[in-house]
């Protein structure tokens, strides 16, 4: 196909530094990433190829409590394990980042204050879960309990495995707290929120454009198609937790960005990071900015919202 693009960004989804990557991992979204971009490099195209690991949310956490290490002891084992895994295999990322780097805390709490600043975000109170022996907020995996839909008894916060339906930890039948096993109680939390349903007409467009969903599969474009139908939700940004990146605002000292938020822009602070280490820090934003770069990110298959609804509508919001 011609092609009227002068540079390519390609991505592969960041795994989580908690635990292995496997075979089916790399066999999804990084195999195929690699040829794709070793063929660009053939055709002597401009591309880069960024991945890293996703270092923040609540499984992290767990397995932190668990082994009685920090947060940063797991991601520090796992991050330097994968990183060397994929070295070995052979991927040619320009750059495996991470995410709990300071560069990409900096570029994160951007975005964010970006957002708010123009006033795209929303603030709201809502019901969360809380331990009151730990004296903490439950958020996502932290509770677990009976599905309301299939009655699964072991379904997590923010989803039930069984059947896939997206759940609010407080629709949870018999909730536990994973921390004490106790019954949690209910407390109001104030959050910052994205509007996701002020950009569905204009994400509706963007799919519907072949340059939009280029590349796409079926079965991608109807899960989409879904989604439009049930009409996009407002989604929180932030969580009550204190492993990921601060959010510098009053009343939300203990608070972080939500580790999907975070995670995402990895991408630009991995694009950042490979700047700066080639000698021109500005040449991120080439990748990032200008209308004639194509991006192709390869992702999981639970990790279609987040790319492709989420993400093209909070870089039209930024
Ligand atoms: N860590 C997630 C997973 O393994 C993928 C994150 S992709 C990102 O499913 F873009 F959000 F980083
Ligand atoms: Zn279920």
């Amino acid at each position: 196909m011609a092609t009227k693009h002068t540079r390519t960004l390609v991505t592969a989804a960041l795994p989580y530094a908690n635990g292995k990557i496997h075979l089916g991992h790399l066999a999804g979204a990084y195999l195929p990433a690699d040829i794709y971009v070793r063929y660009l490099r053939s055709m002597k195209r401009d591309v880069v190829f960024i991945c890293g690991s996703d270092e923040h949310g609540v499984p992290i956490t767990i397995t932190a409590e668990q082994e009685k290490i920090t947060p940063q002891a797991v991601v520090d084992r796992y991050h330097a394990m994968n990183r060397s895994a994929f070295e070995k295999f052979g991927m040619s990322f320009d750059n495996y980042s991470r995410t709990s780097l300071p560069l990409h805390h900096e570029t994160a709490r951007e975005f964010f204050l970006r957002l708010l600043g123009n006033g795209v975000l929303t603030e709201k109170t809502e019901s969360q879960f809380y331990d009151e022996q730990a004296g903490m907020f439950l958020p996502d995996r932290y509770v677990e309990g009976t599905c309301p839909v299939c009655k699964n008894p072991d379904a997590r916060g923010d989803q039930c495995e069984k059947c896939g339906t997206f759940l609010n930890p407080t629709e949870l039948i018999d909730p536990k707290s994973r921390i004490s096993g106790k019954k949690p109680s209910v407390r109001e939390t104030k959050h910052w929120y994205f509007p996701l349903g002020r950009y569905q007409a204009r994400l509706e467009e963007y799919i519907r454009d072949a340059s939009g969903r280029d590349g796409w599969k079926q079965n991608v474009l109807q899960y989409c198609q879904g989604w439009f139908r049930e009409g996009l939700q407002d989604r929180a940004v932030t969580r009550d937790l204190d492993w990921g990146v601060r959010i510098p605002l009053p009343g939300f000292e203990k608070k972080v960005l939500y580790v999907w938020f975070d995670a995402v822009l990895g991408y630009i602070s991995g694009t950042k990071e490979w700047a700066a280490a080639t000698g021109d820090p500005q040449k991120w934003k080439r990748y990032w900015t200008d209308p004639s770069t194509k991006y192709v990110a390869f992702i999981g298959k639970d990790n279609v919202v987040c790319h492709c609804i989420v993400f093209p509508a909070r870089l039209v919001a930024w």
